[in-house]
């Protein structure tokens, strides 16, 4: 277990600035980990990939409310930032950034970033207005933050497409990192979320990462029909009684378009509600390079 010191906890946007460029000046390298908090293995790992790249790391815990459409979970969203405290320390954390909404949306706020086409499709097109949130907090977290590197994690994968988009269009001169997806044992991806699944609910939930897992053999056995390759999927998502689709689709890894062949680096994205509560997962299937993990 690393011996780190407690972490610092700020609140307004002009001490972290401060704190940040104190440690600039110190010629630190400072890594950003932006999270909404209900911290698990997943996040940590963003935190351990921090401490690998940079010498101090910064966890932001907000809940943004300018990602959640309107009849989405804001409200009863996990928020205990005890317990994530708690988590942290299993990692060591050099500063826990836990700003209010006031704080990040000041009254009389009137502007937002927002990323075109890679932001349309996939959880875009179901979650209407929620990359514009996305993109706003995390430019205001970077702003804040000042980081050298920032972290974000596959499992979200259009996420980390659009914030790598964004920061190369404004030219934030920040690095974007992405790490790998955490699982279960069973399989199912770590999420916040997971913990509105009711038992019947979280046990079928395994069939996500079954259906990526179902995939990928196809692919590996030669086959390229990505309507094959997505039936295939959708067919083993369907099993479960309480599985409602949202999307099970084959996109380009790189523009999240829809692909009709497997080639070259094809990503298969999945978002599945389970009783109300909406889960995604995702895995590339590539066929250029051999051996894809199994
Ligand atoms: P949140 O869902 O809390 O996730 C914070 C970060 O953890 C994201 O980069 C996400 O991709 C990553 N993450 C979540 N589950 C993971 C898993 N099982 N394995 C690896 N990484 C995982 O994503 C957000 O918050 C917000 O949209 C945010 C970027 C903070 C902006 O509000």
């Amino acid at each position: 277990m690393l011996n780190r010191t407690e972490p610092i906890l700020l609140r307004s946007c002009a001490e972290l600035q401060r704190w940040s460029d104190r440690t600039r000046a110190l010629g630190r390298r400072i890594a950003l980990v932006p999270t909404m908090g209900a911290l698990h293995e997943g996040h940590l790992s963003l935190v351990q990939a921090g401490y690998r790249v940079a010498d101090r790391v910064i966890v932001s815990i907000f809940v943004n409310p300018t990602q959640f459409g309107p009849s989405e979970d804001f409200a009863r969203y996990p928020r205990d930032l005890a317990r994530d405290l708690e988590s942290l320390r299993k990692v060591g954390t050099d500063i826990v950034f836990t700003p209010s909404v006031e704080e990040m949306y000041p009254s009389g706020d009137a502007t937002w970033v927002s990323v075109e086409r890679l932001a349309n499709g996939l959880c875009g097109r179901s979650r209407p207005g929620h990359f514009r949130g996305v993109t706003t907090v995390v430019a205001r977290l970077l702003l804040a933050a000042r980081p050298h590197v920032a972290i974000f994690g596959e499992k979200d994968y259009q996420q980390l497409a659009v914030i790598r988009r964004m920061v190369h269009d404004l030219r934030f001169g920040v690095e974007i990192l992405g790490g790998p997806i955490v699982r279960e044992p069973d399989g199912l991806a770590m999420s916040s979320r997971n913990e509105f699944l009711s038992p019947r609910a979280r046990q079928q939930a395994t069939a996500l990462n079954a259906a990526l897992h179902e995939a990928r053999a196809l692919v590996r056995a030669g086959v390229r029909d990505a309507a094959l390759v997505v039936s295939t999927a959708r067919e083993r998502i369907e099993k479960e009684p309480l599985a409602e689709i949202d999307y099970v689709e084959l996109v380009d890894a790189d523009t999240l378009e829809s692909v009709r062949d497997v080639s070259g680096r094809a990503l298969l994205a999945v978002a599945v509600r389970f009783e109300g509560t909406r889960l995604i997962d995702n895995s590339l299937l590539e066929t250029s390079s051999g051996w894809e993990v199994g």
